[in-house]
């Protein structure tokens, strides 16, 4: 790397906009939608979607809710045009669905764009040249009239064909490729010479797409550009202004939405961010922003985990485990600390006390997203009691009193440091069961019965501690009546300072778990836990539980 970058690269030349309104603005409502997943993401791919890969991502693009579609490139190749005319043919675009197609300014590829939709309900023809100085130089050797005339020509083409169309509801898109990069008032002279041949009016209104095909400076900058185009615009009531960002300094979601600020109406990108290079702006984080907001976007990915399993087969990609809101491990919080204070507003939260959703780390409900609450906690050397507490509780409904939480945390601490890597739910249960439940040694119930009236409770014990004992006791319950008998029998002598118990989920082999913490003479306190189909010798079973672990 240079000392000096300066040296070699160049700042960026703001856009002149003293009176810019944009950062006073509030997103209210959801743009128009433009998926271009099966094109632009697409052709991205080191192996391209065969048709069958291209049905079933479309369905599913549908599924979502996406209205406008870009189906492909159909001048390209074989497997686009075939696509489209599937598509068509099969009669598998709803109604309310337009398909778009991309096409290069040529007339060649006009022709064939046009044959590709033919007999489509709804169609966009989206026609595009390039013109930063750097394309205009590097590429097209062209100087600014002629690249204008690339433009005002492609549209023509466009025009003349549009009769072929008769029974065809069709649009007509255009962008100047590389717009972020183009002097503004350039991209505004070329998008008004070919509005000037499409002629567009208010009721046909031409989308003019404004493409930050590659970022070349920060969201503020891009906001800037499409406030100016848009207060520069003529005839500003007959056009549609749309947006393509990718991700190319990584600000593709926050270009987008400071462009949706500064008046962009539509929004064109793919699922997961999947597209050239750095990829196209993620249309589900973008979306699921607005419904964190209380905007309803319009897309439903209440299936997301689903989704990401189409989107995965589909183009070979994988959704990245940190991608937001779809990434394995956005619902995952491995510090304690942020896993008591989720566990503490979930549960605030399940009250249904508050208005809005506020719980800690987490911006959305998971469950909206079908995606589950298990996934939000799990335990590794670094996690605190309140991870593994709340796995207990959430997948056995074993609620552990605080102050046993305090006690087990650590225990199950240096256990996971052991293995050394994540835990499951079951390996936590297996720990507690191995610390608590099966804590039979020295001593081990065998036999209980316990006989009350007025308030005095005689109880007769089998025990084992290397032989049968058999121990009587009284007491004012059956608990009280059992250490009395322990302590009779010449057990240590303790007190019982905590009790708990509840009825267990079904399926736990066992209806009832009891929680018992005892204190001895010189002030140590052991928790002990049993678990009975009968409540009365779970208690009994966790007191000798914690008695086995002084
Ligand atoms: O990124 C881009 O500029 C494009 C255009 C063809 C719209 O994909
Ligand atoms: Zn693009």
């Amino acid at each position: 790397m240079y000392k000096d970058p300066s040296a070699k690269y160049a700042s960026f030349r703001p856009v002149e906009l003293p009176d810019r309104e944009w950062p006073d603005r509030m997103l209210t409502s959801r743009p128009i939608w433009c998926s271009v997943d099966l094109r632009d993401g697409n052709q991205a791919l080191a192996v391209p979607m065969n048709v069958s890969q291209k049905l079933e991502l479309f369905d599913a693009l549908v599924k979502c809710g996406f209205k406008e579609i870009e189906v492909g490139f159909p001048a390209a190749s074989n497997t686009e045009f075939t696509f489209i005319r599937r598509l068509i043919e099969d009669g598998r675009i709803p109604d309310d669905v337009t398909i778009q197609v991309l096409v290069q300014a040529r007339e060649d590829l006009i022709e064939k764009t046009v044959e590709s939709l033919l007999g489509a309900k709804r169609a966009i023809i989206h026609l595009y040249n390039s013109t930063s100085p750097a394309q205009r130089r590097v590429v097209f050797g062209l100087d600014k009239p002629k690249i204008v005339n690339i433009a005002r020509n492609g549209t023509r083409f466009v025009k003349e064909r549009v009769e072929r169309l008769k029974g065809t509801e069709l649009g007509f898109e255009y962008s100047p490729e590389s717009f972020s990069g183009t002097e503004v008032e350039f991209a505004l002279e070329i998008c008004h010479a070919v509005m000037e041949v499409w002629k567009p009016t208010a009721e046909n209104k031409i989308i003019l797409n404004l493409p930050d095909t590659v970022e070349v400076a920060m969201p503020n900058v891009y906001a800037d550009q499409i406030e100016w185009f848009r207060k520069h615009l003529n005839n500003r009531e007959s056009a549609i202004i749309s947006v393509h960002t990718h991700n190319d300094r990584g600000t593709g979601t926050a270009a987008t939405e400071l462009a949706m600020l500064a008046g962009a109406e539509r929004v064109e990108g793919t699922l997961f961010g999947n597209g050239e290079r750095t990829g196209n702006v993620d249309l589900v984080t973008v979306a699921l922003n607005l419904y964190m907001h209380g905007i309803d976007p319009g897309l439903d990915f209440t299936n997301l985990n689903a989704l990401c399993g189409i989107y995965e087969r589909c183009t070979g990609m994988t959704v990245p485990p940190r991608q937001p809101y779809s990434g394995e491990l956005v619902f995952t919080a491995f510090s304690g600390s942020h896993q008591d204070a989720i566990k503490k507003g979930l549960a605030e939260w399940n009250q249904g006390n508050r208005p809005h959703w506020d719980v800690p780390y987490l911006t959305i409900d998971p469950s909206d997203l079908s995606r589950e609450y298990r996934e939000i906690i799990r335990v590794n050397s670094q996690s605190g009691k309140g991870g593994v507490a709340y796995l207990l509780e959430a997948e056995f409904g074993i609620e552990l009193p605080k102050d046993l939480q305090r006690e087990f945390g650590p225990i199950a601490n240096i256990e996971v440091d052991r293995m050394g890597r994540e835990v499951t739910a079951e390996e936590l249960k297996a720990m507690f069961w191995h610390e608590y439940i099966d804590r039979t040694t020295p001593w081990k119930l065998e036999q209980f019965d316990a006989n009350g009236s007025g308030g005095v409770c005689i109880c007769s014990a089998k025990v084992w501690n290397g032989q049968e004992y058999t121990l009587t006791g009284e007491g004012n319950g059956p608990i009280a009546a059992f250490v009395n008998a322990l302590h009779n029998g010449g057990a240590l002598k303790f007190e019982v300072t905590n009790y708990r118990e509840h009825a267990l989920s079904t399926g736990e082999g066992a209806s009832a778990i009891s929680y018992i913490q005892i204190k001895v003479a010189d002030g140590t306190t052991r928790w002990g836990a049993g678990v009975d189909t009968n409540m009365e010798l779970a208690s009994i079973k966790a007191v000798l539980s914690a008695l086995n672990r002084v």
